[in-house]
């Protein structure tokens, strides 16, 4: 039995998807069940809650041998170390009460670096890994850039000035991926019993690339001019809160931007395992373009 958190999310659904083509017997853990489509609903055993709720983890994990973990973003948290430490809790308390066998987790890249504690989002993330890696469970660690499919929240300014926003400056080179690339390396390991241990799975996507170079790639792909801005962290942070985002979760994302601009995201070496098929061209061929003209 494999179970499934976040099946409507962008990365859960992608695994989903997958899986249900294994033969596996999946179990989803879903807060509102009628948003899973009926073709999926008839495939899978559905357990209906939040998956920060003790009983819903205990009732979800039981019998599982393996589990997909992914910590939803919460744009209003109070702290943002809560709320993915806090949040993770119940599932370690039903990782051991149940047994568990594996967990695969989506996490980021960064362990190890000199900014690993001061990089908001990312430290939480990884102080996450170590509550899950303390229960003592088989799990990896899926350790991620930023997304390409992050650019999708600015598909509007894309479309109407021809410009997208950030605060990394404009020439940094570093890897992103694709979130498809990412849910294919969690459903191969989620099929595979055979590892064990503790480890992280960094996935870079197949280049590094600064956002002056997805600049010209996306003209040439939409066949109009697109440029980059670099804004002030104060810009940024500023846009989070406008936006109805809690200060700590604003920081947290300020002090993220902050570190990858440092150089976080570049420290994990490149190597044939973490370099993922999905090109920056084929993800604005294949998802950005239909979005910007949709
Ligand atoms: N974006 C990046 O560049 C990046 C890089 C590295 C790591 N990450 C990590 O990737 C994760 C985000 O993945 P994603 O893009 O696939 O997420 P997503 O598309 O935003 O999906 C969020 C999912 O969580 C569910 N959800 C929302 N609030 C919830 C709550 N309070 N309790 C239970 N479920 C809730 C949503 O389902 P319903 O609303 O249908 O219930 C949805 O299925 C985060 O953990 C982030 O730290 C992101």
């Amino acid at each position: 039995m494999i179970v499934i958190t976040t099946p409507t999310g962008t990365i859960g659904h992608q695994v989903l998807e997958t899986l249900l083509d294994s033969g596996e017997p999946i179990r989803v853990i879903a807060r509102d069940p009628s948003r899973l489509s009926s073709h999926t609903r008839e495939r899978v055993e559905v357990v209906q809650g939040p998956h920060g709720d003790i009983d819903v983890v205990n009732q979800a994990f039981d019998g599982a041998d393996a589990v997909f973990w992914l910590v939803p973003p919460d744009s209003h948290a109070e702290s943002i170390e809560t709320a993915y430490v806090d949040f993770s809790r119940p599932a370690c308390d039903a990782i051991k009460s149940q047994g568990v066998k594996r967990v695969v987790a989506v996490s980021a890249l960064g362990r190890g670096t000199a900014m690993a504690g001061k990089a908001g989002h990312v430290s939480a993330s990884l102080a996450m890994d170590d509550l899950i890696a303390s229960t003592g469970v088989s799990y990896r660690a899926l350790t991620m850039p930023s997304f390409m499919d992050n650019i999708l929240r600015q598909v509007e300014p894309i479309r109407n000035q021809g410009m997208f926003f950030g605060p990394i400056s404009v020439d940094r080179k570093l890897p992103t991926c694709a979130t498809r690339d990412i849910a294919a390396v969690a459903s191969k390991l989620l099929l595979d019993s055979s590892w064990s241990g503790q480890d992280s799975v960094p996935i870079l996507g197949p280049e590094d690339l600064s956002f002056n170079d997805m600049a010209q790639i996306m003209s040439q792909v939409l066949e109009k001019p697109v440029r980059f801005e670099q804004i002030s962290f104060e810009a940024f942070k500023a846009g989070f809160i406008e936006r109805g985002a809690s200060k700590a979760f604003a920081q947290a994302m300020v002090d993220m931007m902050v570190a990858k601009n440092e150089g976080l995201d570049n420290a994990e070496p490149r190597t044939p395992e973490s370099t993922t098929p999905t090109s920056f061209r084929q993800w604005c061929e294949e998802v950005l373009k239909p979005a910007v003209a949709s």
